[in-house]
């Protein structure tokens, strides 16, 4: 890596032991499958409706096996073969788009029983020779009869009684038909809508992650249930039905009068009803494939998206990294085919069904002629991930959801290595940093956090498991704990073990103790167990602080707000054996651990300007601090410290400052470097940090001081446009457009008046848009919020005329930005009419009004009086609803807004908040943080812009 970033040569312990463990993961985990398997059968029921993050479900024990809402493990399933037949008109009796299908599910019993559950959610079973059900005996075993079956709406379970029992060993073919709705909710088998040529179409798709298989037919839905799935799809006359296999046989035949095609798929491998795809559309595609490799590869999308060119991006992306992680993994990409395809209504970003991936439009379709370098990012970074899950995640499972953090952790750091790969000239690694390590600090250091890892019993019902998609599950695990530098040697076992199979974490550490050892010079302080169990099984992270006076180093438990109380016990006292990479006066010295709570006489003492760093390159997870004197020799010395670092030195400070452990000059000095630095990444970090600043003042008399100040401190550079427009290189690209942005947010005149005239331009000829896409969110936000409703209605034209799924998100944010009430509270209206507003994108509608500083109160206003209709009919995405309570209360400092907050709490604890329940607590915690830092901080942060522009 050009710039020496995080795998320096001199790794030291600790990027051994990181890399070590996550390939050894993979290895273990399925060896302790048969032992975790027995654990898990008296799950209780939990009748209440509302779900706190740090409680599990522990009310009444109930009686009967259908009311747990776990499985028992009496069955296992083998295979199934289901036909669907998705009708993509409305059904004239009902009223409503339907699907029918069928399904055989061969099962093999464990261990005797006289009960089948199988889940089954709003599926109307049809009879069979005048049962729900009909059950079979394979292998010349007798079925016993069935006496009664229903449907356990609460834990969606379809129960099945029987007469006799099912004998341990012997295997049984269970015969379902039904019908379900093709609604437009995003979960299960579900139905997306778009216009081509003013022709209304209809795709009917799927999202099964985590819970939505038992939407689509009955099904053991629980990631450890593998089977062989034969699909076959009946579907109209001249659409196209894919899904994981590659299609085997099409026949066109007549059904109940309806001419139709049939098409059959190849039996998938082994693998969770989470993973599977149904999708019937009239999409075309492209094509290409792997280097030397049979395996076809397809990107999908509408037509006329493909007609123009969109695929070609992600196309060309997906081979080089399908056959880079088949290097890194050391072992092929596992299926026949690999289709990637983008649907106009998806509730992810993408989702990693085993060989038929599914986006939004904007994560896989790239238009080079109007979306900006930061949607070619997405694209890339979005594939790297997704196709790092065909391995693992797909291939190698995960046993149970509590686990997700290894799953999604794993694959948020390998996306970095494929999407490198790709653009090897894009430092994309820089960027983790930013993406991913400041995100979940932020969040792991309030004390409404949570352990990384969690108990498999706290984790039961489908709100507890779509609430693990959070930020710690997805970016702390690249850090300190399991992280991410696989070693070579482990990778090959990974698939030769454990392909096909489920995996927990449970037996991780004595496999990884097993490679330390066997590693040549190679050797911890502690064993593994030791070491690691701290990082995942207590909340949060330390502050390391050096005294280079003394030599003395300590840690304690860093906490955004230190009067917050910590009631979760940790069974090792918050605090953690912490490898420390330093450097004295420029040369990076041998490794400390601190393995206590403070070490005395450690050569970290320094004389005359030379300094101290610590957490080199951000290898480690905690912060750093220093005693005042390091700190000033640090901050004057800024521009020969290494990159990643003086990013971190930015955000340390500022997160030091707000915890009251330096104070707010200091971390406002580190900032003034800024004039020379010419690199994307300090930058970044610095305006998110007086992000803070603005949102916490904006609606105060500080900020007209502040918008001066930072105007003048901040852009030191006299970027050009033009310069915007020329640069190459993606991350220098990305600083010239927050050059720009800045300053057009801090209300410098030059800026509002080129982005309104542009604005004009394009409204004079809007057959020619003269803005250029990298600039596209500054100047379409800018000038709608110097505008009026001639701007506002123009740019909701074109949001609703753009055929480009990227040009429409771009409109769709800049719409929130004007500064006119009454346009914002209709939008408001807007965002929840799915005529209007697609319903994937009604949440961060919501949000992106909410960080207006106009519109913050009226979404506020808006989600509390229409909370209970926003939970039903948006509530299931995953990351959404966290998104919207972080969006909507980023600003909140005030008592009566954190009282507000509470009672909002309070009056919809029987509704619920689902994926939003965390930041809900996150909320209140910061609120209550934000209200005293303003309090103490309004008269410095005053005095110090005030003096930074005299
Ligand atoms: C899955 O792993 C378990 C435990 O290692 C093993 O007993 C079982 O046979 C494996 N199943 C398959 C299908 O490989
Ligand atoms: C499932 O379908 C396959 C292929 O159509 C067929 O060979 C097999 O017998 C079917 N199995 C069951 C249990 O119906
Ligand atoms: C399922 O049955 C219920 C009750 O009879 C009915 O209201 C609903 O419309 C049916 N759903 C479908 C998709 O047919
Ligand atoms: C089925 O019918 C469609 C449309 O009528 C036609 O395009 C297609 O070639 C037919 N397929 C087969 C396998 O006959
Ligand atoms: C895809 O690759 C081809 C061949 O290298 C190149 O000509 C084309 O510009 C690329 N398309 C995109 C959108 O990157
Ligand atoms: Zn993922």
């Amino acid at each position: 890596m050009a710039k020496g970033f995080y795998i320096s040569k001199n790794m030291g312990l600790a990027g051994l032991l990181m890399g070590a463990v996550a390939g050894v993961v993979i290895i273990a985990l399925a060896a302790v499958y048969d032992k975790e398997k027995t654990k898990n059968q008296n799950k209780p029921v939990d009748g209440v409706t509302t779900v706190s993050p740090t409680t599990s479900s522990t009310l009444s024990t109930p009686k009967n096996p259908w009311e747990y809402y776990r499985l028992p493990d009496s069955l296992s399933p083998v295979s199934y073969n289901i036909t669907l037949w998705p009708r993509l008109v409305v059904n004239a009796s009902t009223g409503l788009y339907i699907f029918t299908g069928q399904s055989d599910v061969v099962f093999r019993c464990e261990k005797e029983t006289d009960l089948i559950l199988i889940h089954c959610n709003k599926l109307n079973l049809t009879l069979l020779s005048g049962h729900r059900v009909r059950l079979t005996g394979l292998d010349g075993a007798t079925a016993p009869n069935v006496i009664s079956s229903w449907l356990q709406v609460k834990t969606e379970y379809l129960v099945i009684q029987l007469k006799g029992k099912l004998a341990a060993g012997k295997s049984y073919r269970l015969s379902t038909d039904f019908q379900g709705e093709l609604a437009d909710d995003l979960k299960g088998f579900y139905r997306s809508e778009y216009t081509e040529d003013g022709v209304k179409k209809v795709v009917a798709t799927s999202q099964m992650q985590a819970t939505f298989a038992r939407k689509a037919f009955p099904c053991f839905d629980e990631p450890a249930m593998k089977a062989v799935f034969h699909v076959t799809l009946i579907h109209q006359r001249g659409t196209v039905a894919l899904s994981n296999g590659r299609d085997v046989e099409t026949v066109n035949t007549t059904i109940d009068g309806a001419e139709v095609t049939k098409t059959r798929f190849e039996p998938t491998k082994r693998m969770s009803t989470y993973l599977l795809a149904f999708i019937v559309s009239d999409f075309a595609h492209i094509t290409g494939s792997i280097e030397n490799n049979n395996v076809l590869v397809r990107i999908w999308a509408r037509r006329k998206a493909i007609a123009e060119g969109h695929g070609y991006y992600a196309l060309n992306v997906t081979g080089p990294m399908l056959q880079f992680y088949e290097g890194y993994y050391n072992a092929s990409y596992p299926l026949s085919k690999s289709d990637q395809i983008a649907l106009p209504d998806f509730s992810a970003g993408a989702m990693e069904n085993w060989g038929l991936i599914t986006y939004r439009e904007t994560a896989l379709l790239y238009d080079p002629a109007s979306s900006s370098v930061g949607n070619k990012e997405t694209v890339l970074t979005v594939v790297a991930h997704e196709l790092a899950h065909m391995w693992f995640g797909n291939l190698v499972t995960l046993r149970w959801w509590n686990d997700l953090w290894l799953n999604e952790g794993f694959a948020s750091y390998v996306e970095y290595l494929g999407a490198d790969y790709a653009e090897p000239t894009w430092n994309i690694k820089e960027l983790i940093i930013l993406y991913e390590v400041h995100k979940v600090f932020a969040v792991d250091a309030l004390a409404s956090s949570h352990p990384l890892s969690r108990k498999e019993e706290e984790v039961n019902r489908p709100d507890e498991i779509s609430e693990m998609f959070n930020t710690i599950s997805y970016s702390k695990v690249l850090y300190g704990s399991p992280c991410s530098r696989p070693s070579p040697t482990a990778r090959f076992y990974m698939v030769l073990h454990f392909a096909f199979n489920n995996t927990v974490y449970s037996d991780l550490w004595d496999h990884l103790q097993k490679a330390v050892l066997t590693t040549p010079g190679m050797s911890l302080p502690h064993t593994v167990h030791d070491i690691m169990n701290r990082w995942i099984l207590q909340m949060g992270f330390p502050v390391v602080t050096i005294d280079t006076a003394t030599g003395h180093i300590t840690q304690k438990h860093f906490l955004l707000d230190p009067d917050s109380v910590v009631d979760r016990p940790s069974p090792y006292n918050y605090t953690w054996m912490v490898p420390i990479k330093w450097m004295k006066g420029g040369v990076e010295r041998e490794q400390h651990w601190l393995l206590q709570e403070t070490d005395r006489h450690v050569p970290m003492t320094t004389a005359g300007s030379e300094w101290v760093l610590a957490n080199l390159n951000v290898s480690g997870y905690y912060r750093v601090n220093y005693d005042t004197d390091n700190w000033e020799r640090l901050i004057n010395q800024l521009t020969v410290i290494p990159l990643i670092n003086r990013a971190q030195i930015v955000d340390d400070a500022f997160n030091l400052a707000r915890a009251k452990v330096i104070n707010t000059t200091l971390a406002l000095r580190t900032t003034r470097y800024l004039s020379q630095e010419r690199d994307y990444i300090p930058w970044e970090s610095a305006i998110r940090n007086l992000n803070y600043y603005i949102l916490m003042f904006d609606r105060g008399q500080v900020y007209g001081m502040l918008q001066v100040g930072s105007s003048y401190n901040m852009i030191y550079q006299t970027f050009t446009v033009a310069e915007v427009l020329s640069f190459s290189h993606i991350l220098q690209v990305y600083n010239q457009i927050n050059a720009i942005s800045f300053a057009c947010r801090m209300g410098v005149e030059r800026c509002r008046v080129l982005t309104s005239v542009w604005f004009r331009e394009w409204m004079l000829n809007p057959d020619h848009n003269p803005i250029h896409p990298n600039l596209k969110t500054t100047v379409y936000c800018n000038a709608i919020a110097a505008g009026g409703v001639e701007e506002w209605d123009f740019a909701w034209t074109m949001f609703k005329n753009a055929t480009v799924a990227t040009e429409a998100a771009k409109l769709r944010s800049a719409l929130a930005c004007t500064k006119v009430p009454w346009l914002l509270n209709r939008y408001l209206d807007y965002s929840l009419d799915p005529a209007k507003i697609r319903k994937q994108d009604c949440t961060s509608t919501i949000s992106y009004i909410a960080h207006n500083v106009v519109g913050m109160p009226l979404a506020w206003d808006f989600i509390r009086a229409r909370w209970s209709y926003i939970y039903t009919e948006y509530g299931g995405g995953s990351f959404s609803f966290s998104n919207l309570i972080n969006g909507v209360t980023r600003r909140f400092s005030t008592e009566f807004e954190l009282k507000q907050l509470k009672q909002f709490k309070e009056d919809n604890a029987g509704v619920g908040f689902g994926s939003g329940t965390l930041a809900l607590e996150q909320a209140m915690e910061k609120t209550a943080a934000n209200i005293k830092w303003v309090a103490e901080n309004q008269e410095q942060v005053m005095n110090w812009f005030s003096n930074e522009c005299t």
